[in-house]
């Protein structure tokens, strides 16, 4: 988007250039082709002549990308995640279970229940639904392209003292090397324990995990925004 408004910024300063040189002021210009650091601009001339001239592009300061991923099944972490990506000015991206969970799944005092059998297992891993990136009509493809971002702030509930497996899932069908991990959880009274620690094995070695925070269940704004300020997250703009 920053490339396009460049682009569009430079065709506009080049088309007052071309209308200021001619006398007849009906120069035209079109972009033809952007590349990482070049803008290739068709010009028509007053003599109606199709001329192409090469502009350099000035480089735009680095800017880390930030994107807010969570799960969630009764809404205390989607709040946080929430309240965390306006803070932060960052994408957000639901982790959505395939097949979602009922209520029956969720009860934990069923030691028979889906999330009983699948936190008693650490090799289990929930499928994860396409269509999480939040604003955008992704449905159907595969929708969350990691490696825009530098950035991931990785939300989920505490369950059974442990991050849902569906968070290994998440971790495991990304490339997050070299990416800053930055984990939040919410819980009724658990604090975060291992739960960050524990998930480390299914993420790429060389991404860098920031020490996790855990939430109560009626997590605020201010809680979220009293975290982030005190964050020392490289590159990070926030609001
Ligand atoms: C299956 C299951 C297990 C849970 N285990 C714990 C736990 O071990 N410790 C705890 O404090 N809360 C536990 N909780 C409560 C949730 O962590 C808490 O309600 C959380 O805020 C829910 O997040 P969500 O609304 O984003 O799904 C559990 C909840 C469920 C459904």
């Amino acid at each position: 988007m920053k490339k396009y408004r460049a682009v569009i910024g430079l065709v506009f300063v080049l088309m007052c250039f071309l209308a200021a040189c001619s006398p007849q002021k009906d120069a035209a210009a079109a972009v033809k082709s952007v590349s990482s650091d070049t803008v290739s601009v068709q010009v028509k001339s007053v003599s109606g002549t199709e001329e192409e001239t090469t502009v350099t592009q000035v480089a735009e300061p680095s800017e880390k990308s930030v994107l807010v991923a969570y799960f969630s099944c009764t809404g205390a972490t989607k709040k946080a995640a929430e309240y965390a990506a306006d803070l932060l000015g960052a994408d957000l991206y639901e982790i959505k279970a395939a097949e979602p969970y009922t209520e029956a799944d969720l009860n934990y005092r069923d030691s028979t229940s889906r999330t009983s059998l699948e936190q008693k297992d650490a090799s289990v891993r929930p499928a994860i639904s396409t269509g999480g990136l939040m604003g955008q009509d992704t449905s159907g493809s595969t929708d969350l392209s990691l490696s825009e971002y530098d950035v991931i702030f990785l939300g989920y509930p505490i369950w059974n003292g442990q991050a849902p497996r569906i968070i290994n899932t998440f971790l495991e069908s990304y490339d997050l090397s070299g990416k800053a991990v930055v984990p939040f959880c919410t819980s009724a009274s658990s604090g975060i324990g291992l739960s960050a620690e524990n998930l480390k094995g299914s993420c790429s070695d060389s991404a860098v995990w920031y020490d996790g925070i855990r939430f109560g269940s009626a997590v605020s704004a201010d809680d979220v925004a009293e975290w982030i300020h005190e964050l020392d997250i490289p590159g990070r703009q926030e609001r």
